[in-house]
């Protein structure tokens, strides 16, 4: 953050808008119809009608001059691109591996790494699971160790590094189940599903002792790095003066592969695979060929891949990175200012809202979080995201498997919103808290069996969605 002359604190940012996009906030009364056209669901919302979109920071982020001017030097071919040969050569530069395998998003990696490592009943132990690697890796065989320490499932904390593994649970697992039952251990950067929170290098440094000792390969999803870079900067005593490139080159060290979705890490739509592991690396690349595509695009379009080089480059200095994260620390601390309850300390990737405590009354089996993020929407048009039971699934009993947490999260792509924007959403939610006894719960009229977040549709129980409108038109009038 900033700190003005006034002593006031502001994330402020370190580039300029050369090319903006027009949006659009609809009256309250379209706002009501379109929540009721998608089913409750902010995914099937259509994006003319958000006026915020903060559903995710995942391939919305704001692309550099640099990054667009790179676009037009690409080297269009099926094989030997020389925009590969770039790729290759800054990954190696930023990360020092030699092995670099493209591939078109992060879950691709995910599917390759999977197929390769894990058998039927490997265990990998985790700080803790994103939803698609848990799928791939469940897919094949595989069974997840959840490891985070006990803080990082602490809504309400001030703990720098929620996102550690538990040092003595990882050897207690190893001891009780033997190294060789253990695929690998992944490490998430900035642990996506608790919040956006960091790990830090002293215990990047343990687990990976921990791994050497035992010959476990160590596997870092370094999608959300970035940001995790700053927070060991800003945070972790001893590392106040290294450059972004140093602590990058450290954690690579540390790790036996590395795998991204440049999706978040580079600002563009794609993903890669890194590793010095010529071996595995063998292994890995006919499995590319077969689902991604050839070794020099990976499915990437190959304007993307000149984007993502040069955005990697970008994303190793300090004021590029700082964005997103200030950006969510002031969002955070000015929800806090009104009593709004939030996940802290602010993390990386979004805001993200402790709708358990922001509508007590409505159970869980009602999806508060749901609930919350249609109520959100209705009041400011900002597209948010559930990250509770309505994100679970039912077990063999018909009945939800209620989840640790019920969070909304209002992820902030980079360099995409100003600081009025955050005011703004700050401003909606404030009203909407005072207001929350008018919103209550969802209940499912089409309930997919598969991931039913992604296409379910919900009606709002009791007209709650009418009167919460209602009496927002009442105060402001339809088109405030
Ligand atoms: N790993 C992490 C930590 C992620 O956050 C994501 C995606 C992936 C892997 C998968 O990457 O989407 O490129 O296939 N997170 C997005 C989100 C979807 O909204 O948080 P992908």
């Amino acid at each position: 953050m900033f700190t003005l002359i006034s002593g006031e604190k502001i994330p402020l940012e370190f580039h300029k808008a050369r090319i903006v996009q027009k949006i659009n906030l609809l009256p309250t009364s379209k706002r009501l119809e379109a929540v009721r056209e998608g089913g409750f669901n902010t995914f099937l919302l259509k994006n003319r009608d958000v006026f915020l979109d903060m559903l995710t920071d995942s391939g919305v982020n704001a692309m550099s001059d640099h990054q667009l001017a790179s676009m037009f030097e690409a080297d269009d071919a099926y094989a030997g691109s020389q925009s590969f040969t770039r790729f290759e050569d800054k990954i190696k530069e930023i990360f020092g591996k030699n092995f670099v395998l493209p591939v078109h998003q992060g879950r691709a990696a995910e599917n390759i790494i999977s197929q390769t490592l894990v058998k039927n009943g490997s265990l990998i132990p985790m700080n803790y699971h994103f939803t698609t690697t848990k799928a791939h890796l469940e897919l094949n065989g595989g069974i997840i160790k959840e490891l985070v320490v006990d803080e990082g499932l602490n809504i309400k904390s001030s703990f720098a590094f929620k996102g550690n593994m538990d040092v003595a649970k990882l050897k207690d697992l190893i001891n009780k189940e033997g190294a060789d039952n253990i695929a690998f251990i992944r490490m998430e950067a900035c642990t996506n599903l608790i919040g956006g929170q960091p790990f830090s290098l002293d215990n990047l440094r343990q687990i990976s002792q921990i791994a050497n000792d035992n010959n476990i390969l160590l596997v870092l999803d370094a999608s959300l790095l970035a940001e995790n870079l700053h927070f060991i900067k800003l945070r972790e005593q001893g590392n106040e003066k290294k450059t972004i490139r140093q602590i990058t080159q450290e954690i690579a060290d540390l790790c036996d592969i590395i795998y991204f979705s440049a999706r978040k890490l580079g600002c563009a739509r794609g993903g890669a695979i890194i590793t010095n592991n010529k071996e595995l690396f063998d292994k890995m690349k006919t499995l590319v060929t077969l689902y991604e595509g050839f070794l020099t695009y990976g499915g990437i379009s190959v304007r993307e891949i000149e984007a993502i080089t040069t955005g990697l480059d970008d994303v190793m200095d300090e004021d590029v990175i700082r964005q997103s994260p200030d950006s969510i620390e002031f969002m955070v601390e000015e929800l806090q200012k009104k009593g709004i309850p939030v996940v802290t300390p602010a993390g990386g990737l979004g805001c993200h809202i402790d709708a358990g405590a922001f509508l007590p009354h409505i159970k869980q089996e009602e999806y508060p979080s749901g609930a919350l993020a249609a109520a959100i929407f209705i009041v400011s048009g900002i597209r948010g995201m559930e990250r509770g039971t309505l994100s679970s699934i039912r077990g063999s009993d018909g009945k939800d498997i209620l989840s640790d947490m019920e969070l909304v999260r209002l992820a902030l792509p980079r360099r995409v919103f100003t600081a009025s924007h955050i005011r703004f959403a700050v401003d909606r939610i404030a009203w909407l808290f005072e207001n929350r006894h008018l919103v209550k719960g969802l209940k499912f009229v089409e309930e997919p069996s598969v991931l039913r977040f992604f296409l379910g549709r919900l009606d709002a129980l009791d007209n709650w969605d009418q009167e919460l409108a209602n009496k927002f038109i009442a105060e402001f009038g339809d088109n405030m």
